[in-house]
């Protein structure tokens, strides 16, 4: 029998607590939380995340300052903004949604978000902190996953973990979080030989590929734990994850659905990160 993680049900939870922690911050500080959001250029899917966030601040009453750069921004204008949210006191968290218009070159524009702002755990001091097992802001995605698995009760410690995909926002904190929780972690990407054979050996599988149901019922082992980090569009143009969903879960013991799994989690992170910055600004 396999169970479902439900992710919206798990962010409502976390939301709650929270918006306790805002509550009690504003409280204590005399003060508003706030995240800044910047969107540059006018993206579909990233104007569809960048509502989303300011929603979620809404809901948990931190306080968002939102900024919309045309596409044709200079790498100057991106630059002077990220400059003064740096030094914003009002600003505890700062968020430029990625991908950036050709052009622009991200890396710099992301070194300028300082550490204890850096709420989506992109900078290479966060990820440093990370690999070294210290506190630190944490890749919101991957991060929702551990939330996830602890909410449900999944041992980690001792499992074997793979994670397919390595990408510097998935794949690669993913696998340190894993490591850093005791598991016995194997990465796999494009260039993996045997990947069947890994993959079903895995006790906690994680597909971060970004291909369409790429995951098939015969890389998956009986009982293993199964998360679904992909967000594609199927041959109807249906959202479906990495996983080949109704084929897999039958086999497993734990799976997440995509819509409804992993998604809802990351935004939930963000703004677990932002309420961290902002308790550890004072
Ligand atoms: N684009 C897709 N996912 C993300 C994310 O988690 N953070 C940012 N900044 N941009 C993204």
């Amino acid at each position: 029998m396999h169970k479902i993680i439900d992710g919206k049900a798990h962010s409502r939870g976390i939301r709650q607590e929270i918006a306790q922690g805002v509550q009690q911050f504003k409280q204590q500080y005399g003060k508003e939380i706030g995240l800044a959001v910047v969107l540059v250029g006018d993206d579909g899917a990233s104007q569809v995340y960048v509502r989303n966030k300011i929603k979620g601040c809404e809901e948990v009453g931190i306080k968002s300052f939102a900024y919309y750069l045309p596409a044709d921004a200079s790498q100057a204008q991106v630059e002077e903004l990220v400059s003064e949210l740096a030094v914003n006191d009002a600003v505890h968290g700062i968020l430029v949604q990625l991908p950036l218009p050709e052009g622009l070159d991200a890396q710099r524009i992301l070194s300028l978000i300082p550490v204890s702002k850096d709420v989506d755990g992109f900078c290479e001091s966060n990820i440093g902190s990370l690999c070294l097992n210290r506190p630190c802001l944490v890749a919101c995605t991957p991060n929702g996953v551990m939330k996830m698995l602890e909410r449900e009760g999944i041992e980690i410690k001792g499992k074997n973990a793979v994670v397919v995909g390595r990408s510097n926002i998935v794949g690669k904190p993913m696998a340190m979080l894993l490591l850093n929780a005791d598991a016995t972690v194997t990465v796999c990407h494009s260039k993996t030989q045997n990947l069947k054979e890994i993959c079903s050996k895995a006790d906690i599988l994680v597909a971060a590929i970004g291909r369409a149901k790429f995951i098939t019922a015969d890389m998956v082992k009986e009982g293993a734990v199964v998360i679904d980090v992909g967000m594609n569009r199927d041959e109807n143009g249906k959202l479906c994850g990495d996983v080949d969903y109704e084929n897999v879960r039958e086999k497993c013991s734990y799976i997440t659905p995509v819509p409804g799994g992993v998604g809802p989690m990351t935004i939930t992170m963000l703004l677990y990160n932002t309420l961290e910055a902002a308790k550890r600004s004072v």
